[in-house]
Order: structure tokens, then sequence, then C-alpha cells
């Protein structure tokens, strides 16, 4: 069965054959307009000119929409109980943010049945594909005992294949603050109850959380259960998480909202993808991260949603796009690149954030002529 579907006024297939020319700050962006778009078996057959397109058993008439490869969300926190609301409003009437939030949703997650949680994970990830975001990283987090950690981490793999598993997220308030004891669970029991579960392993590596030593330790033991690392790097404060990243060949540093000079060098002569969340700055009320000299040293740069009940509870990649382009000055190509493709190499995945010829086809269909009213509408429903 082969579905064509066609009057598309702008398909962005983040081809580089695509791409325009010379346009500066575009970065690998690539779009064709009047264009079509063949599916085959789930997968882009063909793509081109609507002039020039082939026949199909089945056609689909974009009605001069654009058409966008889903959202790929690789930061998410969709596992707990509870909600942090009123923490939210403290916030904007002027208290700081602080980790220490999480410890209550530590106890309200624990205190959750399995069914409560995996209705929270669902209701969610159903959420996000309402809105266009059609693969996504969950991380576990808010149980912290080897039990709630290994059914985080379940419950997770039941809703997607990119589940991180997130032990050393902070030390649970029975550890007494023993950080070296809490560490020896996370990298001993911990690990091992949830590496069958899990293809990555992230730790917050922050004044408050783990040091750049612990966080090497959290890293190492789950690569050697088989983990990829990713970290948690930079977000409060200036600190060693960016470093450690790159250090151990990190899939993606995420927050780098507070850099040093050498910070953007690692980043730009590693692996390491920069993954933004300005949806956790919004939140907390903080300063964006400087998109533009990570963009500018040549970093790969991913947008992702952080969606999580305490430091951004949106889980609206569109709402990070529009944050992306008019507080962080990303245009519009930038932003739409990095929530597709960036947020792709952040899960080094190739098959998914472009439409080229034997891409998945994972596409929205939005109900606007071009990708720009992302950020030009913000806030509008606009996923058709
Ligand atoms: O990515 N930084 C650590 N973890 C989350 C916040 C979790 C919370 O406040 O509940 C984050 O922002
Ligand atoms: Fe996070």
């Amino acid at each position: 069965m082969s579905t064509l579907i066609t009057n598309i006024a702008e398909l962005v297939t983040n081809s580089p054959e695509h791409a325009a020319r010379g346009a500066a700050g575009s970065a690998g962006f690539g779009a064709l307009s009047d264009a079509a778009l063949v599916i085959e078996d789930a997968y882009v057959a063909w793509c081109g000119p609507a002039s020039k397109a082939p026949a199909a058993d089945r056609v689909v008439d974009a009605g001069g929409r654009a058409v966008l490869p889903g959202f790929v969300d690789s930061h998410s926190h969709l596992v707990f109980a509870g909600e942090r609301s009123a923490e939210f409003a403290d916030r904007m009437a002027s208290r700081p943010y602080r980790p220490g939030g999480i410890a209550a949703t530590v106890a309200a997650t624990r205190g959750a049945s399995d069914a409560q949680l995996r209705a929270g994970v669902r209701r969610l990830a159903a959420e996000m594909l309402r809105q266009g975001t059609t693969t996504f990283e969950c991380k576990s987090g808010y149980g912290l005992t080897v039990a709630d950690e290994r059914r985080s981490v379940r419950l997770a793999a039941e809703v997607t294949d990119e589940v991180t598993f997130l032990g050393a997220h902070v030390v649970p308030p029975e550890c007494g603050g023993d950080i070296d004891a809490y560490l020896a669970l996370v990298c001993g029991e911990m690990l091992t109850a949830c590496a069958p579960y899990a293809r990555w392993v992230d730790v917050f590596c922050e004044r408050g959380a783990f040091d750049a030593d612990q966080a090497r330790t959290v890293l190492a033991a789950g690569r050697d259960a088989g983990l990829i690392p990713r970290v948690h790097a930079c977000q409060l404060g200036p600190g060693p998480g960016v470093q450690v990243a790159v250090e151990v060949g990190a899939a993606s540093a995420d927050h780098c909202t507070y850099l040093s000079s050498a910070d953007v060098a690692a980043l730009a002569s590693s692996g390491t993808v920069a993954t933004l969340l300005p949806g956790a700055e919004f939140c907390t009320r903080q300063p964006y991260p400087d998109a533009r000299r990570l963009l500018g040293a040549g970093v790969v740069v991913a947008l992702a949603s952080d969606c999580n009940p305490g430091s951004s509870f949106t889980s609206s990649m569109a709402f990070c796009i529009a944050l992306a382009v008019r507080e962080m000055r990303m245009t519009t190509q930038e932003a739409v690149w990095a929530a597709t493709v960036g947020g792709a190499r952040a899960l080094r995945r190739t098959d998914v954030g472009h439409l080229a010829r034997g891409a998945r086809a994972d596409l929205i269909l939005f109900d606007a002529p071009s990708h720009a009213y992302l950020a030009y509408r913000p806030g509008v429903p606009q996923v058709a």
C-alpha cells in the first residue's frame, strides 16, 4: 500500500540537497515548495515537486499545508505522580528554583500505584503525539529506590524505545546525605535492575546534585552495563557537567545554560550534542541559554521539552521552538532543525527527524503554509 501526499506548500525534508544555498543561519534545514511525498510501508519512498509525483494506491491532498518531520523530543521526565503548581506560582512571585523540589515529586511517585503512573505516562505521551512529537526520550529519576526506579524504566519502556536510567537525579532524603552509599546503590543493584529496560544513562551533574567525579562514576558504571551516557549539565550555574559529558563521549549535554568558553570549545570539537531546554528557563525564570554562541562555534544544537512537573511542565515542542526563536534568536529554520534532526542526533538516530527517502514516515501535516508559523502563531494548536 503506497500513499501519495500532494499539494504540500512547504515540505520540510531536512535533506542537504533541499537546503537553500547560502541562506545564513539555516544550518542543515532543507525544504521544498509545491511538493509531494510518497509513503510505502511506513517509510518515505519518494519526495519531490508535486508536478513530478509518481502514482500511488491512495492520494491525500494536503490542501496547501506544510508537512514537517515529526518532532524528536530527546529529553523528558514523564514517569511521576503529583504536581508542583504551587511551587511554580511562588517562583513567579519571586522565589528562585531549587533542585530540592524534586523530593516532593519523588514522595508522590513512590506513593502511586503502577496503574496511576502508567496512566500519567500514557496521558503525556498522547499529549506529545497530538502536538506533533513522534519520537521521545523518557527518563526515570523520581523513584530513587531499586524497586521504584525499576518500575519507572519499565513503564517508560511501554511507551518509547528511548528510555534513560536517571537513578542519579538527586540523593533521596532517606540517605541522610550519604552520597557514597547512594552512589554504590545506583551503580550496583539499581543499575542491574534498570539496565534491561534502558538504552541511556544520565546524571544530574550540578551543585546540590552530583559532582564531576560522582558523575563519571555513574556514567562509567552505566556504560559497563551497556548504556550510553547523556548528562544534565550546567543548568543552574557554571560547573563541570559539559566537560564530563564530552570526556565520556556522551550523546548529549543537556541544558547548557551556563557555559564557559572552554565548554563551548569542548562541545564544538566533540560529537556531543548541546540540547537546549528553553521550557525550563521559562518555568524557572532563568536566563535562556546562548544558542547563538553555540551555533556560531559550530556546535550541534537540539531543542527538547524537558517535560517534568518541577522545572518545565510543557510537552509542546512548538512552544520550545517559539521560545528558541523569540528569546534565543535562533532562526525559524534553525529551531525546526534542532527540534527534529537535532533531537535525532541527540538520540543517535538517523531514521527520524528528516523526510528524505528511506526515513520513517513520521510526519506532521501542519495547518499552516510554512514552518515559520510554529513561532509566528505561538500557543495555537496547528497540527492537522
Ligand atoms: O531537567 N535538572 C534536573 N531535573 C529536572 C528537574 C526536575 C524537577 O524539578 O522535578 C530538569 O530540569
Ligand atoms: Fe531534565
